[in-house]
């Protein structure tokens, strides 16, 4: 037993100061290993073989030849598969997406359905047997077209009510002086995330081990053994380091046919997806058809709001994209109505993707909010101040804090928004016409339950351990000044460990709650830590250990309406004659509760203003209604905002604190797409006096879509 004092106490808060990543030499040194490059000896390699159909049956897969390839070790199907339990209901409230779950059957319900694993000795060879496989269908008539008014449509909950509705919304219409009806259309939208899909499934001494890159290790662990009815605790999945995520690292076809292959082979079976198989495999985004329907007093009171949307989704799972319910949040009006619906296509599930619900919700009711100031006479940020809800416009209960006003007053003080003129058209510098617009922004802010371990070791360090996920967001980093804080230390003295289903249950790096829900767990723990320590300061040589689940006090919450809360402004460029529209500058100011590391903080929301950018422009994943498929499924034929694309992006945030959390956090992870479209969609009217309402706003809806006869709006 040594006699060891805690580590010194901290002078400075860590929380609020800027810091580089923990990880980040080892990542730009290439140190860092992601999923598809650590060595494992013995290792197979799976390939995916997609249905090339869009609907239909699986006659026969000729598995022969392809056997008889060099270095081909077996090839999965649903002929030789082992049946899955799939009767469950996962941590995100649904049942496994069955294109996860996969080679369960003969029915092919999209393109690019997983209908075998063909496993080699390299990825070449499995590659090359993988193409050669010979799958024969029995085809059947599909349909993959979204369309307003489907007559098949249902209202769908997902994680919000479906419905929700107060007041006679056709007598305030009918009593507003201001009235809008426009419908606006975002298309089908792909992650993109950087490091596409891969897994390395083995067994241990009796012990199913998953290497992966996923947004919640414990989150993986929990699909795979309830799929394959194994105790949690024979299943470990470790994802440590992740180049991206935006919602499509969660339970996926390449973790689970590893497993079956590693099962069947008894070594160790890595899947890699191509950029590819993600886009049928890895979800998306669906695309959506809302209506908004607005009325207003001359002043531009809200009188009246209904908004509705429509998505597709697959007709093997439920997905519901939320863009009704951003206006739950932002507007009240005497009348206030919104629904989300669904319809079931023959389409590949789609899933949830950075700011799901309020990024293509946000662009439809921040653009339509945009057109009712040009019709009122109404600035638009005097608009939005003047339909500021006292509390949530549908729940009633009181914000934790809501500090909109405050971004919109100081966004428009340093965007320059006083100056503007408000005429559209009137505005060039040579060949382009110039404009600038604005948006409002909120997103959710919430903690889910998570546990933490924190050990006090001899030598006066701590090291935390926490199921917790960086897929790029800096999470490890904030985690280490959060802990280093609540440990009364510096965060040199703290090691944060993560991505490590071992390390107990933990809330996945999703809805911009990871470092908040983490954050709790870790200062429950330390701050026991401390308590012991104070009480018993030896410190054996295996540490100190205390354990802490957050469960008990999250659902001791009072019941809030806890959001993030933002500004967007923009300034755009427009040549009208070749139909190029440059984004000039850009400007978010936020509250998002208190910032753990400005740095990466700052990141994450120019990085999602950046994500708002390339779907007002840029993004748009085209599917050919004939066969079913995408046309150039890959970042050739689907564009994302890229570096020349991208202008000096300027994030910055008004003093904000969440009450009821520890540290004060409410998430910064989606907030920054938040009503960025809308804000670009706005500058392009007031640059032209055409009001674009289907997104990307590509060249070629530039040049054709005409100016309405009454000088306001239209659309093509
Ligand atoms: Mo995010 S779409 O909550 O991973």
């Amino acid at each position: 037993m040594t006699t060891t004092t805690p580590g010194p106490r901290a002078l400075h808060a860590a929380v609020g100061t800027a810091r580089t990543r923990v990880e980040g030499r080892e990542k730009v040194t290439g140190a860092a290993r992601y999923a598809g490059e650590i060595p494992f000896a013995d290792l197979a390699h799976g390939w995916l073989v997609l249905s090339t159909v869009t609907r239909g049956r699986i006659v026969s897969i000729d598995t022969a030849p392809v056997l008889a390839m060099p270095g081909v070790l077996t090839v999965l199907h649903h002929g030789n598969a082992p049946r899955l339990h799939t009767d469950y209901v996962g941590m995100l409230g649904t049942p496994p997406d069955p294109a996860a779950a996969v080679f369960q059957g003969d029915r092919v319900p999209f393109a690019g359905w997983p209908v075998a694993l063909v496993v080699a000795g390299t990825p070449e060879q499995a590659r090359e047997a993988a193409e050669a496989l010979v799958v024969t269908y029995k085809q059947e008539p599909h349909t993959t077209v979204l369309t307003t008014g489907d007559p098949v449509a249902y209202a769908a909950a997902g994680h919000m009510p479906a419905e929700t509705g107060k007041g006679d919304l056709e007598a305030e219409l009918a009593a507003s002086a201001v009235v809008l009806d426009e419908e606006y259309t975002t298309p089908e939208e792909q992650h993109s995330m950087m490091e596409p899909h891969a897994a390395t499934a083995t067994w241990d001494g009796g012990r199913l081990e998953v290497v992966d890159s996923n947004q919640g290790a414990g989150w993986v662990r929990s699909e795979l053994a309830a799929l394959f009815s194994l105790d949690a605790s024979s299943v470990r999945v470790r994802s440590e380091h992740i180049g991206g995520g935006f919602g499509s690292k969660g339970l996926r076809a390449h973790q689970v046919s590893a497993v079956m292959a590693a099962t069947a082979l008894q070594r160790p079976v890595r899947v890699v997806m191509t950029r590819r198989q993600t886009f049928s495999l890895a979800g998306y985004r669906s695309p959506t058809v809302q209506r908004v329907r607005l009325g207003a007093d001359p002043d531009g009171r809200l009188r009246a709001l209904e908004h509705r949307s429509l998505n597709q989704t697959s007709t093997v799972y439920e997905f519901v994209e939320p863009s009704a319910g951003v206006a739950r949040v932002l507007y009240d009006a005497g009348a206030h109505h919104t629904a989300n619906r669904v319809v079931r296509l023959d389409v590949p599930s789609p899933t949830w993707m950075r700011a799901p619900g309020e990024a293509p919700g946000s662009f439809a009711i921040e653009a339509a909010l945009d057109e009712l100031a040009e019709r009122a006479g109404v600035d638009p940020v005097e608009l939005r101040l003047r339909n500021e809800p006292g509390a949530g416009p549908v729940s009633g209960l009181p914000f934790s804090t809501n500090n909109l006003a405050a971004c919109l007053r100081e966004g428009a003080r340093r965007f320059g928004w006083a100056d503007r003129d408000p005429r559209p058209g009137l505005r060039r510098d040579g060949r382009w016409l110039l404009g600038t617009g604005m948006a409002s922004a909120s997103f959710g802010a919430g903690a889910m339950p998570s546990t933490a371990l924190v050990t006090a070791e001899a030598d006066g360090s701590y090291t935390v351990r926490i199921a917790a996920a960086d897929i790029g967001t800096g999470a490890r980093t904030a985690l280490t000044l959060i802990a280093a804080d609540a440990l009364e230390t510096t965060p040199e003295r703290v090691r944060v460990r993560i991505g490590d289903s071992d390390f107990g249950p933990a809330m996945i790096a999703g809805g911009s709650m990871g470092t908040r829900s983490w954050a709790w767990a870790i200062t429950e723990a330390a701050s026991e830590l401390l308590e012991r320590l104070a009480a018993a300061p030896d410190i054996p040589p295996e540490g100190i250990t205390v354990r802490s689940d957050s469960t008990a006090a999250l659902s001791a919450l009072a019941q809030k309406e806890r959001h993030s809360f933002g500004a967007q402004f923009a300034e755009v460029a427009v040549d009208t004659a070749t139909g190029e529209v440059r984004v000039r500058r850009m400007l978010g100011i936020f509250a998002a509760g208190r910032i753990v590391n400005p740095l990466t903080a700052r990141n994450q929301l120019v990085g999602g203003m950046t994500w708002g950018i390339s779907m007002a422009l840029h993004e748009e994943a085209v599917r050919d209604r004939n066969t079913g498929r995408h046309y150039s499924p890959d970042l050739a034929g689907y564009h994302v905002a890229t570096h020349a694309d991208v202008p000096d992006i300027e994030a910055d945030w008004v003093d904000d604190h969440e009450p009821d959390d520890p540290v004060g956090i409410k998430g910064v992870g989606e907030i920054g797409i938040v009503g960025a479209a809308a804000a670009v969609a706005n500058a392009v009217w007031h640059a032209t006096g055409v009001r674009h309402r289907n997104l990307p706003i590509r060249p070629d809806r530039i040049l054709t879509t005409p100016a309405a006869p009454d000088g306001g709006a239209a659309d093509a």
